[in-house]
């Protein structure tokens, strides 16, 4: 596996691969790679000639300082499963490599970024947005793979795509689960042994939804997730949202034709999850 930490010496060498007709498979991450990450390599690697891997932690979609402070890091491990998932190139660049000088980009993605984490973290599609872009811009990928946990930001990335007519298939993958359930996710490294046991609720409450949803309405039906959550005081929810799944607008029927997902948001200790669930 190559690592490269610069953008030109990236560039270069893909350009190379590209141009004897080589596909890339890219798969950006923020590090503390996990088996969710690794399942979008394995196709990744599967569907393309090259697997190319980002890790980057940016700063430009946290919101909240302390929660970027705290973001998992361990780079010696994540090379380690990189190079035993079959990755070729690994691009680990720092943050003044990628933002050299302050960003002006703004992107505008309308009511995709009105609700749910749009809403609730202002600002981090923008910088999700600045670095999907600046990354594909660097690989220059056949196709780029993104998880079906975070449901939001893979909508955001297609439209970013159609805006920018970039040449590049998004490659929607599923949610990948632990045996109890839980979303795999770099932040559930940061849950105490307490939290990472109570850590199911969150996907069985999602699961109940979906089976009790018959005979109630959707706001019945989000009533009564919220006071499943009141019932658990280590956990804080941020939202429970039924919504659309491909305008992200909530919805206040069950026929609206279309397909419907439930999503939540919440708070174990320091820790904020978020996980979906599709209901039709
Ligand atoms: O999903 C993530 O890990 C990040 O949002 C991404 C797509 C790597 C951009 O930093």
């Amino acid at each position: 596996m190559l690592t490269f930490s610069k953008i030109k010496d990236t560039q270069s060498f893909l350009e190379n691969e590209r141009k004897h007709g080589r596909s890339i498979g890219f798969v950006p991450t923020m590090g503390a790679l996990h088996d969710g990450h690794l399942e979008l390599m394995r196709r990744a690697k599967n569907e393309n000639d090259l697997l190319v891997v980002s890790v980057f932690v940016n700063p430009l979609q946290f919101n909240n300082a302390e929660d970027l402070k705290k973001y998992p890091r361990d780079l010696k491990k994540d090379e380690a499963l990189l190079q035993a998932v079959g990755c070729d190139l690994l691009f680990a660049p720092q943050t003044q490599e990628m933002y050299p000088k302050e960003e002006t980009k703004n992107y505008d993605f309308g009511e995709l970024e009105s609700v749910m984490e749009g809403a609730h973290r202002p600002g981090h599609f923008k910088g999700v947005a600045i670095v999907v872009n600046k990354l594909f811009d660097i690989t220059g990928p056949q196709r780029a793979y993104f998880g079906e946990k975070d449901f939001q930001q893979l909508a955001i990335i297609k439209k970013l795509v159609g805006m920018e007519s970039l040449p590049v298939e998004i490659v929607p993958c599923p949610i990948v689960r632990e045996t109890d359930g839980l979303a795999m996710s770099s932040r559930n490294a940061r849950l105490t042994p307490e939290e990472r046991e109570l850590a199911p609720f969150i996907f069985e409450t999602l699961q109940w939804a979906k089976n009790n949803k018959g005979g109630m309405t959707t706001s019945l039906l989000k009533q009564k997730v919220n006071e499943l959550f009141e019932t658990r005081p280590h956990f804080q929810l941020e939202y429970f949202e039924i919504a659309d799944d491909k305008n992200l607008q909530p919805v206040t029927s069950w026929e609206n034709g279309r397909g419907i997902l439930g999503f939540v948001a919440v708070h174990l200790g320091k820790v904020r999850l978020i996980d979906n669930i599709r209901f039709i």
